[in-house]
């Protein structure tokens, strides 16, 4: 099982949370972790070599702090630019077929609130939907979610724990609904 991780934060050099996560992921020969915002400072997607890189590996991990409820801007570009018709989906798009999708992010609320009864009102689960939609799209597999909340509790041994069952999460995680 070859694992990427799609890493999209503005700004990972004064992130706490997915700074350590990303230190953490370096340390595992078999994750190859790809900083979306790093390698395209411009923004300029290169279609081609991200495609590459999907074909290349099975089990997708799409890492970003939670924004408005959604990823930051940089990686719902990704989404538009690189899952193309004729290469995810239609009928000669089969590239994404049997992947394996997920996602790992870091909130701001806490667990609690990211209930019905919450502040948030919704849970992640629901929250992540629309990536959870883009998978059975394209015809790839959707991992449950891994997930951080409370960032503002920042303290070595929780960014520690998190960081391990981060990777601990990535090498068995399963899909509720294989494709
Ligand atoms: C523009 C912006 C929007 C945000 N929207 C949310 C949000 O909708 N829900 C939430 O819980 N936290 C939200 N946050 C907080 C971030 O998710 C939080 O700062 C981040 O996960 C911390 O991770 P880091 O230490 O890796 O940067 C937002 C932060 C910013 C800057």
């Amino acid at each position: 099982m070859k694992t990427l991780v799609i890493v999209a934060h503005p700004n990972l050099e004064a992130s706490n949370w997915n700074k350590s996560w990303v230190k953490e992921l370096h340390k595992n020969d078999d994750i190859t972790v790809h900083e979306l915002y790093n390698t395209y400072p411009d923004e300029n997607i290169n279609v081609a070599k991200e495609q590459q890189l999907i074909e290349a590996h099975d089990r997708i991990i799409f890492q970003f702090p939670l924004y408005w409820y959604s990823t930051p801007p940089l990686l719902k570009k990704w989404f538009d630019s690189v899952l193309l018709y004729g290469w995810a989906y239609g009928p000669e798009g089969t590239k994404t077929a049997g992947k394996e999708i997920g996602v790992a992010t870091s909130t701001y609320g806490t667990a609690a609130s990211y209930q019905a009864t919450g502040s948030n009102r919704f849970t992640l689960e629901e929250i992540l939907r629309p990536i959870e939609a883009l998978a059975e799209f394209i015809s790839a597999s959707y991992l449950p979610h891994f997930s951080l909340n409370d960032t503002s509790d920042v303290t070595e041994e929780r960014l520690v724990k998190s960081s391990l069952d981060y990777i601990q999460h990535i090498k068995t995680v399963k899909p509720v609904v294989v494709k």
